[in-house]
Parts: C-alpha cells; sequence; structure tokens
C-alpha cells in the first residue's frame, strides 16, 4: 500500500516536470515548486512575453532569462508554452519563469507585470504584405491589449506584432475605450529597423557596428522606415548611390529575410535580439537611469500624424520625452512625405478597427 503511494507521489512530480503549466500548483509531495524555485529569484522586475512559443518569442525568452534585471518571467501562449517554459526554466539564471497556456491562463500571465512584450501573432509569407496580416493580428492584439487592460493597466508594453502601424493604434484604441490609457507606456517596437540601419551603415563605412548611431524615424513598414542617414553618429557623409543603396536596404530588409527563408517565417532571431535590446532599455529607464535614448513608435505630436517613430527618451513612466526630427537633407524631406501619406492610412486602418 505505501509503495503505491510512492509511486503515485513520484509520478505526480514527473508530470509536474513534464507539464511545467502545474509549475505553480502544488504536487502531492507537498513541496511548492514555484516556491521553491522562486529562492533563485533576484530583485528585479517581472515582465511577460505574450506569443512566448513562437520564432521570435523563444528566443526572446530566452535571452530575457538571461537579463539581470528580470526577476519574474511569466511566458503566455495559445500552444507549447508549457514546453518552452519547462526548456527555458532549466537555465541557471535568477529569473523565476512560468509558463501560462490559453486565453483562460492569460489574467495570471498579466497580473503584477511591470512590461509586457507582444510577439504574438502570424508572421509575414513570402508575397504577404505587412497589411495582409492586418486582419489576424489586429483580433489577438486586441484580445491581449483587453488582458493588459484588465490586469496590469499600469505596465510598460513593447507591441511587436505587425503591422506595428496600425496594431500600436489599436492597442491605443482598446485601452482608452478601457480607460487605462497613458501614451508614454505603448511603445511599438522598431528597434529591428535601427539594428538593421547600424549594420548595413557599419558595413558601408568598414566600422564595427557597436560604434554607429543610425537614427530611424516614421513607422515600420516599407517606405514609412525613414533612415536619417543624415543624422549618423560617428559623423559621416555617403554618396547618394550609397545613400539610395542604404535606404532601400534598411527598408526592406523584413523582405530579404522572408525570401531567403523560402516560407519558413520571417526575422526571428535578429527580432528576438532587438526586442531584447529595447526590453532592457525600457527596464533600464524603469529603474531611473538617466539618458536612455532609442527609437520608437509612439503617441507623438512631431508630425500631424497621431504616431510617428522617432528618438524618446524612456524613463520610469515609459517614453517620458520625445525627441524632434531635426534636420533633414532635401533626400529624407522627400522621404517624410512619402512614409506619412502611407502611415496615415495604416494609422486609419487601426483606429478604425476598434472603433467600428
Ligand atoms: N516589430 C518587428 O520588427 C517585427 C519583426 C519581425 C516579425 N514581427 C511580427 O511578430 C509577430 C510574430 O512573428 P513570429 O515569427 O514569432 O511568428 P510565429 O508564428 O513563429 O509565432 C507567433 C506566436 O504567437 C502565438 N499566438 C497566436 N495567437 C496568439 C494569441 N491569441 N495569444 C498569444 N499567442 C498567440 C502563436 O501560437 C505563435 O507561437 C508577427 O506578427 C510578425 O510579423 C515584427
Amino acid at each position: 500500500m505505501a509503495s503505491r503511494v510512492e509511486a503515485n507521489q513520484r509520478i505526480a512530480r514527473l508530470s509536474a516536470h513534464l507539464y511545467p503549466s502545474n509549475l505553480q500548483m502544488e504536487d502531492s509531495s507537498g513541496m511548492r515548486r514555484a516556491n521553491c524555485r522562486a529562492k533563485g529569484g533576484a530583485p528585479g522586475f517581472k515582465v511577460a512575453i505574450l506569443g512566448a512559443a513562437g520564432g521570435i518569442g523563444q528566443p526572446l525568452a530566452m535571452l530575457m532569462k538571461m537579463n539581470p534585471l528580470v526577476s519574474v518571467l511569466h511566458l503566455y501562449d495559445v500552444v507549447n508554452a508549457p514546453g518552452v517554459t519547462a526548456d527555458i526554466s532549466h537555465m541557471d539564471t535568477g529569473a523565476v519563469v512560468r509558463g501560462f497556456l490559453g486565453q483562460p491562463q492569460l489574467d495570471n500571465a498579466l497580473t503584477g507585470m511591470d512590461l509586457v512584450i507582444i510577439p504574438a501573432g502570424v508572421p509575414r509569407k513570402p508575397g504577404m504584405t505587412r497589411d495582409d496580416l492586418f486582419k489576424i493580428n489586429a483580433g489577438i492584439v486586441r484580445t491581449l491589449c483587453e488582458g493588459i487592460a484588465r490586469c496590469c493597466p499600469k505596465a510598460i508594453v513593447n507591441l511587436i506584432s505587425n503591422p506595428v502601424n496600425s496594431t500600436v493604434p489599436i492597442a491605443a484604441e482598446v485601452f482608452k475605450k478601457a480607460g487605462t490609457y497613458d501614451p508614454k507606456r505603448l511603445l511599438g517596437v522598431t528597434m529591428l529597423d535601427v539594428v538593421r540601419a547600424n549594420t548595413f551603415v557599419a558595413e558601408v563605412l568598414g566600422l564595427d557596428p557597436r560604434e554607429v548611431d543610425v537614427p530611424v524615424v516614421g513607422g515600420h513598414s516599407g517606405v514609412t522606415i525613414l533612415p536619417l542617414l543624415s543624422q549618423v553618429k560617428p559623423p559621416c557623409s555617403f554618396t547618394q548611390e550609397e545613400t539610395e543603396y542604404l535606404t532601400d536596404r534598411i527598408q526592406n530588409g523584413g523582405t530579404e529575410v522572408v525570401e531567403a527563408k523560402a516560407g519558413a517565417g520571417s526575422a526571428t532571431l535578429s527580432m528576438a535580439y532587438a526586442a531584447v535590446k529595447f526590453a532592457d532599455a525600457c527596464l533600464r529607464g524603469l529603474r531611473g537611469d538617466a539618458g536612455i535614448v532609442e527609437c520608437s513608435f509612439v503617441a507623438s505630436q512631431v508630425t500631424e500624424l497621431p504616431f510617428f517613430a522617432t528618438k524618446v527618451r524612456l524613463g520610469r513612466n515609459g517614453a517620458e520625452e520625445i525627441y524632434q526630427l531635426g534636420p533633414l537633407n532635401e533626400y529624407e524631406r522627400a522621404g517624410l512625405e512619402k512614409a506619412k501619406r502611407e502611415l496615415a492610412g495604416s494609422i486609419q486602418k487601426g483606429i478604425s478597427f476598434i472603433s467600428k
């Protein structure tokens, strides 16, 4: 009789390992796994990733588990969250990892979070524009943002799901409806455009990309991505041919990856890297570090459009200061007009999705 009880206890312990969505449950041994794991937890911020089992979500989860500013990491997805959680939770870094599977667990995933990163959605396939993704991803972003409004309305939100030019206005409308909207806390992630711009410009200049800083403004698709090559640091100049090559490559970097992957998805690894770079900047801002400046697509009065990507200063409340565009050359002024025309439509599409 006793051996059967022991066997059942062993099975319960084993199943808790295999199905880590049970991580927070008490198992039959009487030992609380959540408590057990929390002992290694360092002080820091609580971060949730929504869409954590995806192409971006998995490397993003891994990199956030390595971030010393993170004490608690919640991984939410509608598929495979337990598997990714089990895998990531074995890493011997400070953050405590918990997994959440499916809509019924969304609220638990979000409660108490300081930062919510959203790479949930479907990626672009060859021949698909970012706007083709609109219908599917718009609905996903709406549901997730309704959860944020309910459970962690003060969290900083990093929105990655495409089309960012429309999903950020969608999120804003959801938060307005819920009465929780704080424009400083809603940040569209355009960091991959900056990361690519730094890399491609460094290649042309023969520099280390870590020494290069290219402001990229506007939005996050095609011609709305506007690299300001006249403001590159360190100061440098480009021929017209170099300017056109670089602008085109930066604007179409996503397509370069989609085509190279030939049906197997879009940028995931470089995107996870860029997302972590941006999330880390947000967390350092939350901690109160001074002088944290990154580009992001935010509510803005820099142009006549209600949303626009520029450099922003990140602080305890999110995007605390939004920088002006600075002096543009003629090529950039023409690019800005094109970008604004396209952006206006994408922003309106997002707003109408919620208000209709
Ligand atoms: N902002 C950027 O620079 C940038 C760059 C690349 C890709 N993206 C976008 O990021 C998104 C994700 O790309 P990916 O390659 O990781 O896609 P993917 O299909 O590999 O992963 C998406 C994940 O989202 C999950 N998901 C779907 N519906 C969900 C829901 N309702 N709640 C929670 N999770 C849900 C899926 O199960 C999947 O695990 C896409 O919209 C893509 O276009 C943005």
